[in-house]
């Protein structure tokens, strides 16, 4: 499975959800690796601090909108990975188009603020209608809302309208959801994930997450 990380929005968490999946997945014994499209290279810096770690995750940097389709078509297809996640830049340029192309399931972090987060994703959300009109073929795209605190009543009404905004898309919402949780910066400081670090509430959630986006694969 071929798996974008994806937000033009900076900042809501794509590298750490593309870093968290593939840990979970490489537990379970997928072969897996991460694709790094992003310039400011943050899961190559990940991978550096992972160091001899097991089980061992490769990250390959490739930012390049000519070749990034081929590096993981190839990487697919010689079946050297069977999971492949791309985290992606914050950015709407044609490595964006590569990356939605290239993915057989495109997942959208977002983050609970405000108003903006949700406005802000509708360009994306063009841009995979349109890819997906191209292709002949609807691209499965989800938000996963992250750095959620459940008990804020503003994060409430954010879900709330956040459902009513994907409905004028072709966008489903994730039911697994990722609170704000400490041990997400440190696993990742430690080339790590949350998986990695002894917390339960942080382990499930990131399980179910991974569980819930497999399950939807196996069904296409
Ligand atoms: N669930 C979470 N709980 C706590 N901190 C989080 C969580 N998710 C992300 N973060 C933190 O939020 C910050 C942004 O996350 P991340 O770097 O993954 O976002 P991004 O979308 O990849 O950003 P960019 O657009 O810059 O590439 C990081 O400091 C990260 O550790
Ligand atoms: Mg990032």
């Amino acid at each position: 499975m071929i798996l974008a990380s994806i937000n033009h929005k900076g900042g809501t968490g794509k590298t750490i959800i593309a870093q968290n999946l593939a840990v979970c997945y490489a537990h379970a014994g997928a072969k897996v690796c991460i694709i790094d499209a992003d310039p400011s290279q943050n899961s190559m810096r990940w991978f550096d601090a992972r160091g001899d770690r097991e089980p061992r995750i490769p990250v390959f940097s490739n930012s390049s909108h000519r070749t990034i389709r081929r590096t993981i078509e190839d990487l697919y297809s010689n079946e050297d990975y069977d999971t492949i996640i791309i985290d992606s830049p914050p950015t709407l340029e044609r490595i964006a188009e590569e990356i939605i192309k290239v993915s057989h399931l495109v997942l959208i972090p977002i983050t609970p603020t405000g108003g903006n987060d949700i406005w802000s994703t509708e360009q994306i959300a063009e841009e995979i209608e349109s890819i997906s009109k191209e292709k002949n073929q609807v691209i499965p795209s989800y938000f996963i809302i992250n750095r959620l605190q459940p008990k804020l009543k503003v994060h409430q009404m954010f879900t709330a309208a956040l459902e009513e905004h994907s409905k004028a898309y072709d966008i489903g919402i994730l039911k697994s959801r990722l609170n704000l949780r400490t041990v997400v910066g440190k696993a990742n400081l430690y080339g790590e994930g949350v998986y990695e670090n002894n917390d339960k509430k942080a382990t499930t959630e990131m399980v179910n997450l991974a569980n819930e986006v497999q399950a939807i694969f196996e069904k296409l």
